[in-house]
């Protein structure tokens, strides 16, 4: 009696997590902020999902495919609360989204014990991967492309330089990654500042980069938060100082770049995803993405749109075995041609190795974009080597 309760048990639990690969439909668990600060994230990425359900139909390897959107509001209790639901009254397959790296990282818990793919579309610290087995991502991570930016900053004319970065995971290894580059490079950091995740005010850390009159300041902000850095950059004059601005492109967002203004005209940015990118492939993602969601792409769509790609490759792979190890499986190694450029899912580390763009903040056609000007190819994580 208690053993067929002990079996009955665990094959309930096993069903909860998603191993049933024998039904009709894959579903997928997508949790977003899709209200909160950080909504301009959850949006981009839902618009990328919605553009690739209706390019690619919704079966594949004779499975259906249903995704169940979640908003979490940018809170981690909420999006592992919901994890939770997903998997446990849903029966989701995938877990994927996660508009922040404090989002993605509550979820790895409920990932692992349910043995299902964590597919982090958005959030960018280098150690999520690291956390688990299951965790894989399809958008990018801070170390990967700030590298390049470095140096080219050293050889550039740019000597010392003051960081400021949003204080977090992805902040934190923004300003590492740099520092250790430039200064490996000959430059110099002289201040290293951080600023709240929760309602910045860069005015103070403004007017400390300004007083300490470095040649650059390097700025990496979470997606969306670029136009108050910008307006605050204005207010302090900073952009009569002489001081240089360069940065990861979050700050020059494709979503928020054209209400920047030509205070934006000139800055320098790295990045793996410019709405610009000179390729068939992006032309026709920006043509779809602005006909289905009536604004113009950004990074955090093309982690939503590859993310989705990830899954359908991988479910062709396995004949539409959707259990949480085969789908991991096919997923690494992966290679595919995105809006970015090529990529590939790294087996060893679950990142993606891609290449990273310098761009130059550029009026072209009446529209302010982010011009590549140089590539770093096949870049992998520097912390993941
Ligand atoms: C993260 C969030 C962002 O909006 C971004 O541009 C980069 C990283 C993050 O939380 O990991």
């Amino acid at each position: 009696m208690i053993r067929r309760t002990l079996m009955s048990g665990a094959f309930a639990l096993a069903l909860a997590a998603g191993t049933a690969f024998a039904q009709d439909t894959v579903k997928i668990g997508l949790i977003l902020p899709m209200t909160g600060p950080f909504a301009s994230t959850g949006r981009q990425i839902d618009g990328a999902v919605k553009l690739w359900l209706s390019q690619n139909g919704t079966t594949v390897a004779g499975k259906k495919i249903e995704v169940i959107l979640k908003d979490d509001g940018g809170t981690a209790d909420t999006t592992r609360r919901l994890a939770q639901e997903l998997v446990v009254n849903d029966k989701v397959q995938v877990l994927a989204g996660f508009g922040l790296t404090p989002l993605a990282l509550a979820t790895v818990p409920i990932a692992t014990q349910a043995k299902i793919p964590e597919l982090v579309m958005a959030a960018a610290t280098s150690s999520i991967t690291e956390q688990s087995p299951y965790v894989i991502r399809a958008g990018f991570t801070l170390p990967q492309i700030t590298v390049p930016l470095a140096e080219w900053a050293a050889k550039n004319g740019i000597r010392k330089v003051v960081t400021l970065v949003t204080d977090y995971g992805p902040g934190i290894d923004a300003e590492n990654a740099f520092k250790s580059r430039f200064t490996a490079a000959g430059g110099e950091v002289t201040a290293e500042l951080r600023v709240p995740l929760r309602n910045p005010d860069f005015a103070p850390f403004l007017q400390r980069a300004h007083d300490a009159r470095p040649d650059a300041v390097f700025v990496f902000v979470p997606s969306g938060v670029g136009s108050i850095f910008m307006k605050q950059f204005i207010e302090r004059g900073m952009d009569k100082s002489g001081i240089r601005l360069i940065g990861t492109g979050d700050v020059t967002d494709d979503d928020i770049l054209n209400g920047m203004g030509d205070v934006a005209l000139g800055v320098i940015t790295s990045f793996h995803y410019s709405a610009a990118h000179p390729s068939a492939a992006n032309k026709a993602y920006v043509e779809g993405y602005k006909k289905l969601n009536g604004t113009r792409p950004n990074f955090m769509s093309v982690g939503g749109y590859d993310g989705m790609r990830m899954i359908y490759e991988a479910l062709k792979k396995t004949n539409g075995d959707a259990s949480g190890d085969a789908l991991l499986a096919a997923m690494k190694g992966l290679s595919f041609e995105s809006p970015r450029g090529p990529v590939t899912i790294d087996p060893a580390t679950r990142d993606p190795i891609q290449n990273v763009y310098m761009r130059k903040v550029e009026r072209v056609d009446g529209e302010l974009w982010n011009v590549e000007f140089a590539t770093t190819p096949s870049v992998k994580d520097p912390l993941h080597k």
